[in-house]
Order: C-alpha cells, then structure tokens, then sequence
C-alpha cells in the first residue's frame, strides 16, 4: 500500500496490491460523497488551500464534488481578458464571471481571479501603438476588472512568460516588445487596483525530470530574481503543475524552485494541477493506482515545504476537463486505450484511487 509522502518508485505489482486493497476496503470506496473526507478541510487543517478550476458546468454531482472538496475555485476560461472585452466596442461583460462568485458565495469559498495577461488570449484592443498608450489602454483594463472585484485575495497577474525553448522571456504579444517594463507596469497596476490581493506570476513545465524542465525552472528563477531586483509587487510563483506520464515528475527538484523562490519572498501555489496519463496502460485500475502515485509523489514532494499555500486541481473531476476535450493538446492518448483520466474523479464524479492518495498525503502533510 502506498505510504503517504513514499518517495520511492513502486513496482507494478506493488502498485496493484494497493489499488487491491484499497478496492477491498469497502468503507473507503463505497463511502457516500458526503461521507469522503472533504479535501479542503484537510488542507485547512494543514494551512493549505485546496480548490479546483470551475467550468459551471450545471451538473449537480460535479458541483456537489466542487462544493465539497473546494475552499477556491478558479474560473477555468471565463475571466480572461477577451471574454470578458472581446474588443474596443464591447462593452465590458462580467454576468459570466459574476456567476463564479454566486456559487462561491453559497459554498464558502474564495474565487482566484485566472489572469490578467497571457499571450494565448490577447485583447489586440489594448495595444497602442507606443507603449505610453498601451499603458493606459491596458492598464485601464487591470483597473476595471480586478478593481471590480475587491474580494479577490488572489490573482495570476501574468501567466506563461518563458519561452518553451529559449528559456527566456517569450518575444510575443507586449512582453517581446516591452519586457520586463510592461511586467513591472502590470504587477504595479494590479497592486494599485486590488492592494487586498496577493499577486502571482504562473507558468508550466517546472515540475519534471525532462531536459525542457530543466531549462524553464532555470529561465523562471531567472525572471522572479529580476522582478524583485526592479522592486515590482510579486506575492507567488504559480507552478500550474500540469504532470504527464511521459515526463516524469520530479518533486525533489520543485522542490528546490520552491525553495528559491521562497528566498525571494515568495509564496508558491500548486496552481493547475493534474496527471496526463497518456502513455500508461489501458488497464482502468492499473492506471489509476499509477496516476495516484504521481499524485502522491509530486504532493508529498512539494508540500514538504512551508511556502506552499495553495493546491488547486485544473479540473478535479474527469467529468469536466480539458486533458479530455482539447484535442489539439501535444499529448493525447492513442485512442484505442480509452480516454484519459487525469483527475481525482472520474466521469460519474466517483472518486478515483487518485483522491485517496491525495487525501492521505494532505492529511500527513506538514502544518505550514
Ligand atoms: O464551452 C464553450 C462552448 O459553449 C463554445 O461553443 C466554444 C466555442 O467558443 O467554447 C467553449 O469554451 C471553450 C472552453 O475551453 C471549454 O471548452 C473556450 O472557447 C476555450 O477557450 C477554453 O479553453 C481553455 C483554455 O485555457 C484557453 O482559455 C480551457 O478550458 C482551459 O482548461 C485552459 O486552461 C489553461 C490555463 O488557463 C493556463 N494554463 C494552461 C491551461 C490548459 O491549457
């Protein structure tokens, strides 16, 4: 049976006798929903945040696992820039967003605002033609929409600045043409419009073993350090913590960036967290009890350290989630081995072997 925060790789058959034993211990997987340990609260109790990305998805089984498991909900494409002011003549439109809040209200939970730039969704509308005008066309769109919120404790201010193979700040979409000034000038107009919040910076590919990994925890810690030698308001580091099977994780080493950019003052958050499990068996059981122990692996790893605040899932149930439906994304599983199941419940909102092992790594975790 895996141990909470085993750091050890476990042999298949290990691995089957855990999900074995799991299978048989029917208090734990026939427990009705409401009787699962609500992950929130473990982490509460350990200081931690646990939450989940939120598509609104109607269901009431999904929202019953978001309600229950979530103290933070992110909204999962709802608040970036073009739907909110798709372009100079729109009107500014928060009915969607303002739907977030409702349903975190009735919940107890906190909304993270999910983010104010990434080059992936740009809102041409507020790029002028000298950086002087950007300033106020884009810095009018910070002001609007994180000033409409004020009970926002959280925002990803800029999200996936470094290239995937320079290692260095991306040469697209404002940051190419004004660096780490229009950084500076976002952080500073996001402190200015929401002094409440903590402000994060978020990127991806951080987290494994692979030689890309390597590069962009360089490339990030490279960043974070220029952005506190200029003095800009940075509270975190998100570290999406998007995990695949095809890169192994390596907790140890984001561990070590956690721990760097904690010298920098930084808090960080496990922001979108989930498993690709595109190149493991088949086999339903198998593959779970495999994706639950990245889960558990890279937790254990990561939550060793007190800088961690913050867990959220990008997506905590198959039900909804993008490793399923984005098609397009790099690494699908070949379709003849069934669809993917990167999240903690599967498409019925049935917890998986995934939430048992996150469960008992919360619940062995430090107190930070
Ligand atoms: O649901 C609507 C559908 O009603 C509509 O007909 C269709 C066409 O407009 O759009 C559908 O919404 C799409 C949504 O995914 C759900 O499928 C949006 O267009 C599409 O933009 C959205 O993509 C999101 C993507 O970010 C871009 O915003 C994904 O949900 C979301 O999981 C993904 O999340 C990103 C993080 O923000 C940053 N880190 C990487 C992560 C994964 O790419």
């Amino acid at each position: 049976m895996m141990l909470p925060g085993s750091l050890f790789r476990p042999t298949r058959r290990r691995l089957l006798a855990g999900a074995g034993a799991a299978l048989c211990a029917p208090a734990v997987w026939r427990a009705r929903a409401d009787e699962l340990p609500a992950l929130r609260d473990l982490g509460a109790a350990r200081g931690i945040e646990i939450g989940s990305a939120f598509s609104l998805d109607p269901d009431p089984k999904y929202r019953a696992v978001i309600a229950r498991h979530c103290a933070v909900i992110t909204p999962e494409w709802q608040m970036k820039p073009p739907q909110i002011k798709p372009d100079a003549a729109s009107p500014y439109d928060f009915s969607t967003v303002d739907k977030f809040f409702d349903f975190a209200g009735r919940h107890s939970q906190k909304v993270h605002g999910h983010t104010l730039f990434w080059f992936h969704v740009p809102i041409d509308w507020a790029v002028g033609d000298t950086f002087e005008e950007t300033k106020k066309l884009y810095g009018g769109f910070i002001r609007t929409v994180a000033g409409r919120y004020p009970q926002i404790e959280t925002w990803d201010v800029l999200n996936e600045l470094i290239d995937d193979d320079s290692f260095r700040l991306r040469t697209g979409y404002l940051v190419g043409q004004y660096g780490y000034d229009f950084i500076d000038f976002c952080l500073r107009t996001a402190r200015e419009a929401a002094p409440q919040a903590r402000l994060a910076i978020n990127d991806y590919w951080i987290e494994c073993a692979a030689q890309v990994c390597v590069g962009k925890r360089g490339g990030v810690l490279d960043m974070l350090k220029t952005i506190k030698e200029m003095g800009s308001p940075l509270d975190a580091l998100g570290i999406q913590s998007h995990l695949y099977s095809r890169m192994p994780v390596d907790p140890d080493a984001t561990y070590d960036l956690i721990n760097e950019a904690a010298g920098l003052g930084l808090e960080s958050w496990i922001s979108e967290l989930d498993v690709n499990d595109s190149t493991l068996p088949a086999d339903i059981a198998e593959r779970d009890a495999l994706v639950a122990d990245i889960y558990a692996r890279y937790l254990a790893g990561t939550l060793r350290h007190p800088a961690v605040k913050r867990v959220i899932f990008w997506g905590i149930s198959d039900y909804y989630n993008w490793v399923l439906y984005d098609k397009d994304h790099w690494d699908q599983r070949p379709p003849e081995t069934g669809d993917a199941r990167p999240a903690l419940f599967d498409t019925a909102n049935e917890p998986k072997a995934a939430f048992h092992a996150v469960a008992r790594v919360l619940a062995a975790a430090p107190y930070r």
